[in-house]
């Protein structure tokens, strides 16, 4: 899924809004997907998934700065996120179905918190980025 020129400034300037809170979205995200689709609490075993945990707070940071990461690179996604790549796919095993619900609280989180920039344009932009990310992420699953 390509991302067009309007989707990359919609993207980049939804990104910019979040500032200081992109790292507590993050683990809000993690958090809620844990609580909405338990079954991805199986990939953590070793995390202490009560509420606000430092671990879920401290992964959720993580997943935000790579996040950021790849916003900042949006025209070399693999590229940027090799490492993740090889991560999730080799070593994790990750079932590339959890992508989509992470994805999916992600995209809930940040309507939920920036309900007047989250038009439903900026809303097809975020999940085609969302997509393409975990595409990479899972590119190397076999
Ligand atoms: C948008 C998609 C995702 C992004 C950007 C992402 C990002 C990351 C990052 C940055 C790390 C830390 C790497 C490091 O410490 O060097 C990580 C680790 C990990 N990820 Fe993901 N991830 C994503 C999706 C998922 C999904 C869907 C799952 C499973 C439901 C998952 C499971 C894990 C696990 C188990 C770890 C290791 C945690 C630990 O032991 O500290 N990831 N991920």
């Amino acid at each position: 899924m390509v991302l067009s020129a309007e989707d990359k400034t919609n993207v980049k300037t939804f990104w910019g809004k979040l500032g200081a809170h992109t790292a507590e979205y993050g683990s809000e995200a993690l958090e809620r997907m844990f609580n909405a689709f338990p079954a991805t609490k199986t990939y953590f075993p070793h995390f202490d998934m009560s509420h606000g945990s430092d671990q879920i707070k401290a992964h959720g940071k993580k997943v935000a700065e790579a996040l950021t990461r790849a916003v900042g690179h949006l025209d070399d996604l693999p590229g940027t996120l090799s490492d993740l790549s090889d991560l999730h796919a080799h070593r994790l095993r990750v079932d590339p179905i959890n992508f989509k619900l992470l994805s999916h609280c992600l995209l809930v989180t940040l309507s939920n918190h920036l309900p007047d920039d989250f038009t439903p344009p900026v809303h097809a932009s975020l999940d085609k980025f969302l997509s393409n990310v975990s595409t990479v992420l899972t590119s190397k699953y076999r």
